[in-house]
C-alpha cells in the first residue's frame, strides 16, 4: 500500500470517527493506539474494507506515513499528550505536523507549540467539536498554531468539517494556543446554555407543574424561533420526550441530579478571573454543577433548611411558549455568548491572538454543540463592527434586550418569590442591569478601600489620585 496521507493515535470513540471521516474523504489513513488488541479490532470492525492501515509501534506508524506527516492525536488531555510527543518525535521528521484534538489546557498549547517549532517540527492544537456524531460526520475544528502548519492541514481539515452555506466549519484561529483557548470558550458557553435550559426546565416543572412531554412541546416551539434554534434546544426536547423503557414514565425524572464535568467550563472561569472579563453566566453553571455534586448534603438540608414551599407562578402558559421562561432563556444564552466573545477578545488582545470574531461564529454555526441560528446575527454584528466591545450592544441584540428585559425580570422574581434556584438566569440579569448602569456603586468600595487602605480614588469632577484621611 502507497504510503498514508494521514495518521490517528488514539483509537477511542472519537478517534475512529474522525479517522473514519478523513478516510471517507479521500485521505488513506494509518492508525496506532498503545493497546494493539484495540488496533486489530477496529480493524477487523469499522475499519475493514478502507483504505486505513494498522500499525503496531511508533516507528511503523510513522514510517508508513508520507511526508510531511500529519499525525492527529486523540488522546486524553494532560501527560499523555506529552508522554506522546516525547515517544513519537524521535522518528519525525522536519516539517512533519503533529495535531492535538483534545480539550487541552491552552497554556498546555502554547508551550508545546514553542517547543515542537522549535524542533522544526509543525504543531497544531486543535479544539474539536461536535461529540460523536459530529467526528464522523462533520464537526467544528478550531486549529491554532503557525500559519504554515496551517495550511499543511488545510485541504484535509476542510474535507472533514461540518459544511454551512457559506462554507466549512473550520478555519485558521490564530498562533500558539488559541484553537484551544477558542475550543474552551465555546465549551464555557455550552455549559452555560445547558444550565439555562435546566433553570427553564425546573420553573416548568416546579414553578408551573408542567409535565416533561409538554415541556417537550414548548422546547420545540422556542426551537422554531430564531433566537433559540438550536442543537442544545432540539436536544433538550429530545430528552424530555423520552421514555423509560421499563417504567414507560419520562425518563428524565429518573436521572440522578449530579452533573459531571471535564475541566473546560473551570478552565473558562480561571482564565476569565484571570483576564478581568466578567463571565457571570458561565460562572454560575459551573457553580451549579459543583453544587449539584453535593446530592447527599442537599438532601439532609431540605429537611433543615426551609423555603416557601411550593406555589403556582406566573410563568406564562405553555400555549405562549411560557412567555417570560422563553424570554430569559433567550437573554441568558445572548448573555454567555457575550460573556463568552468578550473573554475571547481580551484573550487575543493579551496573548496577541489576532482572533477574527465575527470567522469563530461562522465556524459554529454548523458542527458543534452551540451550534444555533443565532450565530448568524453573531457573525453579522461582528462583520459589521470588528470592534464592538460587547455583544449586547449590536443594534439587533439591544432591540432584543430591551424588549425581552421584562421577562428575565419576571422569571427571576417569580424564582426569587418561589425558592427555585436560577443562577444563570439572575446571574445574567444582573450582567445586564450592570452593563446597562452608568452609575455603579463602586465609588462607595473606592471610599472604603482609601479609608482602611490609602488606596486612593479618583474624582468625576477633576482629574488626578486623591486620599482623603477619612474620619474614623
Ligand atoms: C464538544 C464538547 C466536548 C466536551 C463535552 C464534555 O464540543 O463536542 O464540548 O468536547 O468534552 O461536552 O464536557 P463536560 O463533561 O465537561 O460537560
Amino acid at each position: 500500500m502507497a504510503k498514508g496521507h494521514f495518521g490517528l493515535i488514539g483509537l477511542g470513540v472519537m478517534g475512529e470517527n474522525l479517522v473514519l471521516n478523513a478516510e471517507r474523504n479521500g485521505f488513506s489513513s494509518v492508525v496506532y493506539n498503545r493497546t494493539p488488541q484495540k488496533t486489530e479490532e477496529f480493524l477487523a470492525g469499522r475499519g475493514s474494507g478502507k483504505q486505513i492501515e494498522g500499525a503496531y509501534s511508533l516507528q511503523e506508524f510513522v514510517d508508513k506515513l508520507e511526508r510531511p506527516r500529519r499525525i492527529l492525536m486523540m488522546i486524553k488531555a494532560g501527560q499523555a499528550i506529552d508522554d506522546t510527543i516525547a515517544s513519537i518525535s524521535p522518528y519525525l521528521e522536519q516539517g512533519d505536523l503533529l495535531i492535538d484534538g483534545g480539550n487541552s489546557l491552552y497554556s498546555d498549547t502554547e508551550r508545546r507549540v514553542a517547543e515542537l517549532e522549535s524542533r522544526s517540527f509543525g504543531y497544531i492544537g486543535m479544539g474539536v467539536s461536535g461529540g460523536a456524531k459530529g467526528a464522523l460526520e462533520g464537526p467544528s475544528m478550531m486549529p491554532g498554531g503557525t500559519r504554515q502548519a496551517y495550511e499543511d492541514i488545510r485541504s484535509l481539515v476542510e474535507r472533514m468539517a461540518a459544511k454551512v452555506d457559506d462554507g466549512p466549519c473550520v478555519t485558521y484561529i490564530g498562533p500558539g494556543g488559541s484553537g484551544h483557548f477558542v475550543k474552551t470558550v465555546h465549551n464555557g458557553i455550552e455549559y452555560g446554555v445547558e444550565q439555562i435550559l435546566a433553570e427553564a426546565y425546573d420553573m416548568m416543572k416546579r414553578g408551573a407543574g408542567i409535565e416533561p412531554a409538554v415541556m417537550a412541546d414548548v422546547l420545540g416551539q422556542w426551537n422554531s424561533m430564531e433566537e433559540l434554534s438550536s442543537y442544545l434546544v432540539e436536544i433538550t426536547e429530545v430528552c424530555l420526550r423520552t421514555r423509560d423503557p421499563e417504567s414507560g414514565g419520562p425518563l428524565t425524572e429518573l436521572i440522578l441530579d449530579v452533573a459531571g464535568q471535564k475541566g473546560t467550563g473551570l478552565w473558562t472561569v480561571i482564565s476569565a478571573l484571570e483576564m478581568g472579563v466578567a463571565v457571570p453566566t458561565i460562572y454560575e453553571s459551573v457553580n451549579a454543577r459543583v453544587l449539584s455534586s453535593l446530592q447527599a448534603e442537599r438532601v439532609k438540608a431540605e429537611s433543615v433548611l426551609h423555603g416557601p414551599g411550593p406555589m403556582t407562578l406566573d410563568l406564562g402558559t405553555p400555549g405562549n411558549g411560557m412567555a417570560p421562561l422563553r424570554d430569559a432563556s433567550i437573554l441568558s444564552i445572548m448573555a454567555s455568548y457575550a460573556q463568552g466573545i468578550a473573554l475571547l477578545q481580551e484573550a487575543s488582545r493579551i496573548h496577541h491572538y489576532d482572533l477574527n470574531i465575527a470567522g469563530i461564529a461562522q465556524i459554529w454555526k454548523g458542527g458543534c454543540i452551540i451550534r444555533a441560528r443565532l450565530l448568524q446575527r453573531i457573525q453579522d454584528a461582528y462583520r459589521q463592527n470588528g470592534e464592538l466591545p460587547n455583544l449586547l450592544l449590536d443594534p439587533w441584540f439591544a432591540e432584543q434586550v430591551n424588549r425581552r428585559l421584562p421577562g428575565l425580570r419576571q422569571a427571576v422574581s417569580e424564582a426569587v418569590r418561589a425558592g427555585i434556584p436560577v443562577p444563570c438566569f439572575a446571574a445574567s440579569l444582573n450582567y445586564i442591569d450592570s452593563y446597562r448602569t452608568a452609575r455603579l456603586p463602586q465609588n462607595l468600595v473606592q471610599a472604603m478601600r482609601d479609608c482602611f487602605g490609602s488606596h486612593t480614588y479618583q474624582r468625576i469632577d477633576r482629574e488626578g489620585t486623591f486620599h482623603t484621611e477619612w474620619l474614623s
